[in-house]
């Protein structure tokens, strides 16, 4: 068991001050788990509490879940589990100071924690409908007489109902961006399906991306705008006849000049919108084939005219046609293929990412193992 330092309960005016700062903090935040560890951090202070635990439903698993349990990644408890279970089922708050006679307490926890609760305050967040979307669970007053009173339970209502109109707004954000991800890599599937690829395709597209802007060092937020929009690299294949896409031998001239096609058509077709994720696939499209040494195509840009999306997805969309059957060609063995990327070092590559992804090579040659085309059922 561990010492409780004791504090003093926070007056009428810290206390305003406190729920200032923290929703001053949690309003400018964007990511669901930065808003749980605020509010957590909030509830705590709040109540002069020694922990405290955000927990959201999850109506679909019928689960409770949190990232806030200090070191560990994603905790999920059974809906009903415990006290923060009896909240997230009646919607009432509950006040404990003797848990360990309450039989609604589930010591497990303490057991496996060797952490020892003496009290408890466990309350519902909602939306601003009304409808709870999670719990927030204090534990252990670290006041001198270490028990929670109702008015600490009043404060931390009082902070839990700002908290929750901005997690609501966040849980929302997320929805509609996952939502959006998944439009856009529907649409890439869709699009490849045509080529006969099998699916992971795009998906090996996206975590090469996402792999390789991570060693380079990559902001997250850039990092993954290339990794939703690199898979659409070649939806402008959609426009190309199945009789040059499907053809199961190499291209003629006039053939390969409407392949190629396929970069400007998909610039044309993503070119008209504002939006971040289409401007860079629009970009992408139409820079995934150029060459660092200017003999690519449709411009024949060089270097670092080429822009860095679309230099990250042309190392990404050629290690992954040679490391897997097309209509028109065998898997390549990992020896040949990394054998072609040293070669291409600096003539069809940028030098600084054959550097990096040669340095790392097990990691990309990883991926496609485990989203390789042979894994595949059905
Ligand atoms: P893709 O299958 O996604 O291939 C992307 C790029 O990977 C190719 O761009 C090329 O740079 C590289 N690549 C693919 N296979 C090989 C290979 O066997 N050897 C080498 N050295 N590099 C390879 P590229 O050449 O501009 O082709 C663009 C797209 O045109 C290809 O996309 C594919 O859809 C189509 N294509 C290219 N060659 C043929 C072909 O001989 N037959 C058919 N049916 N389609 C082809
Ligand atoms: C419970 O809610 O029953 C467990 C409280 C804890 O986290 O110790
Ligand atoms: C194909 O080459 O068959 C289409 C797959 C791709 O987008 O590279
Ligand atoms: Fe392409
Ligand atoms: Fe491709």
């Amino acid at each position: 068991m561990k010492d409780v330092i004791s504090v003093v309960r926070p007056s009428a005016v810290k206390l305003l001050r406190i729920i200032f700062d923290y929703l001053s903090r949690i309003a400018k935040e964007r990511n669901v788990d930065t808003i749980l560890e605020l509010i957590a951090d909030l509830g705590r202070d709040v109540v002069a509490a020694d922990r405290c635990t955000v927990w959201l439903i999850d109506e679909r698993k019928n689960i409770l879940w949190t990232r806030v349990a200090h070191g560990v990644d994603r905790i999920e408890i059974p809906r009903n589990k415990g006290i923060a279970g009896v909240v997230a089922e009646s919607g009432e708050p509950l006040i404990i100071n003797d848990p360990y006679s309450d039989p609604r307490f589930d010591k497990e926890v303490d057991k496996k924690t060797g952490y020892r609760t003496y009290g408890i305050i466990a309350l519902p967040i909602s939306d601003s409908k009304g409808k709870m979307i999670g719990v927030v669970q204090v534990l252990n007053s670290r006041t001198p007489l270490k028990k929670f009173t109702n008015k600490d339970q009043q404060h931390l209502v009082l902070a839990a109902s700002y908290a929750g109109n901005q997690l609501e707004a966040v849980l929302l954000q997320e929805e509609m961006d996952n939502t959006q991800r998944e439009i856009i890599f529907t649409l890439a599937e869709t699009c490849e399906m045509r080529s006969k690829e099998t699916g992971n395709h795009v998906k090996r597209v996206a975590e090469f991306s996402r792999v390789l802007a991570g060693f380079l060092g990559m902001n997250q937020n850039d990092a993954l705008v290339l990794k939703t929009a690199s898979p659409l690299h070649d939806i402008g294949k959609i426009a190309i006849p199945d009789s040059i896409l499907l053809k199961n031998g190499p291209l003629t001239d006039e053939e390969k000049i409407i392949m190629n096609s396929h970069t400007t058509l998909g610039w044309e077709m993503l070119k008209h919108s504002d939006r971040i994720i289409f401007k860079a696939a629009a970009d992408i499209a139409i820079h995934h084939h150029e060459k660092w040494d200017g003999s690519g195509y449709p411009a024949g840009l060089r270097s670092e005219e080429i822009s860095l999306y679309g230099r990250i997805t042309a190392m990404a969309d050629v290690f992954d046609a040679l490391a897997n059957t097309r209509v028109y060609k065998k898997a390549w063995e990992k020896e040949r293929i990394l054998k072609l990327f040293q070669e291409e070092r600096g003539k069809h590559f940028d030098p600084s990412l054959i550097d990096i992804m040669l340095e790392h090579f097990d990691s990309f040659w990883n991926i496609n193992i485990r989203l390789g085309d042979k894994n595949i059922v059905g």
